[in-house]
């Protein structure tokens, strides 16, 4: 039973997590399945997109009777139908966005395509009862690295986005440099922590003196031509060592530019998301930062870090509430602004 609760069903196929979630009122959620295709495609050493779109396809239907399962919820309680309509994968998005437009039109219920970066945001509203806006955003996942002024839920201003690779891509295309395997972000964290953060002192970009941009491509040039100029040298790689210093530069760039937006904005709140806002040393540099300037910093669990239906679920229950429905005409975007 729903108990006049407003019930979003969610569905998140962006990028190589199945995710299916049921939400209630935006911020409760009742079931939030996730099945991930990491071991798939770790053998390739990253996403490879056609296998991806497969796997959603064949995991779409089981993913979506365990969330159905696990909320105690049947079709007929679903109030409004959520999906991830970029960016992304076209093809992986296109399997959610099919599966989602099925429901909203066996069930006559609204249909709201989420911006995926939009639902990295709202995952913080899941996690921190209270969150309201206005503050400021800093989005870091594998596909983007995003500081964004969230005016209002559907006003979100982008200050700053990187101009080539995005953090967690970076965090990957290193991790594989150091042959540690896919994905990079959450092995780079680990071994790091056995490392000396000061053992190579790589390049921090910090592009024009008041540029909120970022840039990860000559940082990632950096470790591997240090790799390559120390096996020429025949030297042992210090792998930890490695790992810590490059990690350091990065978290050491996305603190200093939060910061600067901070106080260029004058928000008093900073909300981390995506998927590397699950790094502990990002976490612990910016916690300190804050505290710093009083600021109140936010980030979601771990489980609300990486790619979930439940945050776009919760996204489209604010974009509903602000009368933002879409048709069974939408589209999947490889690119999407917000
Ligand atoms: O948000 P997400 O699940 O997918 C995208 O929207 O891209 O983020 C995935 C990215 C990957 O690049 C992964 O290596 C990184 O998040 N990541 C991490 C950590 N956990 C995941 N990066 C650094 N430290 C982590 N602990
Ligand atoms: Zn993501």
């Amino acid at each position: 039973m729903k108990d006049n609760k407003l019930i979003t069903l969610a569905f998140e196929t962006s990028c190589d997590e199945t995710s299916v979630a049921v939400v209630s009122n935006g911020r409760e959620v009742l079931s939030n399945a996730i099945s991930s295709q990491i071991d798939v495609h770790k053998v390739f050493g990253g996403v490879v997109p056609e296998i991806a779109s497969r796997h959603h396809l064949n995991n779409i239907n089981y993913v979506y009777d365990q969330a159905m399962k696990e909320a105690g919820l049947s079709l007929e309680d679903v109030d409004i139908i959520g999906v991830t309509n970029g960016p992304g994968l076209v093809g992986a998005l296109l399997i959610g966005i099919a599966t989602a437009k099925s429901f909203a039109l066996a069930t006559n219920k609204p249909l709201i395509g989420v911006h995926h970066i939009q639902g990295h945001i709202c995952a913080n509203y899941i996690e921190h009862k209270d969150l309201e806006p206005p503050f400021l955003a800093l989005i870091v996942s594998g596909g983007h690295t995003d500081l964004v002024n969230v005016k209002d839920y559907q006003e979100l201003e982008v200050l700053g986005c990187t101009r080539d690779d995005a953090a967690g891509e970076a965090f990957d295309k290193v991790a594989r440099v150091l042959g540690l395997g896919y994905p990079g972000g959450p092995k780079i964290d680990k071994i790091a922590k056995e490392g000396n953060p000061h053992a190579v002192e790589f390049k921090r970009t910090l592009l024009e003196k008041d540029s909120l941009d970022f840039s990860f491509s000559g940082l990632k040039t950096g470790v591997l031509n240090f790799v390559n100029s120390e096996k020429q040298k025949r030297k042992d790689i210090n792998v930890p060592d490695v790992a810590a210093s490059f990690q350091l530069a990065v978290v050491d760039v996305l603190v200093a530019k939060a910061m600067m937006a901070i106080s260029k904005t004058g928000h008093d709140k900073l909300v981390l998301a995506g998927g590397v806002a699950a790094n502990s040393l990002l976490r612990k540099m910016l916690k300190e930062a804050c505290d710093k300037e009083g600021i109140s910093l936010y980030y979601p669990s771990l489980e609300l870090c990486t790619d979930n239906a439940a945050m776009i679920g919760c996204a489209a229950y604010y974009k509903y509430k602000a009368g933002l429905v879409d048709d069974l005409y939408m589209d999947a975007y490889a690119t999407l602004s917000l």
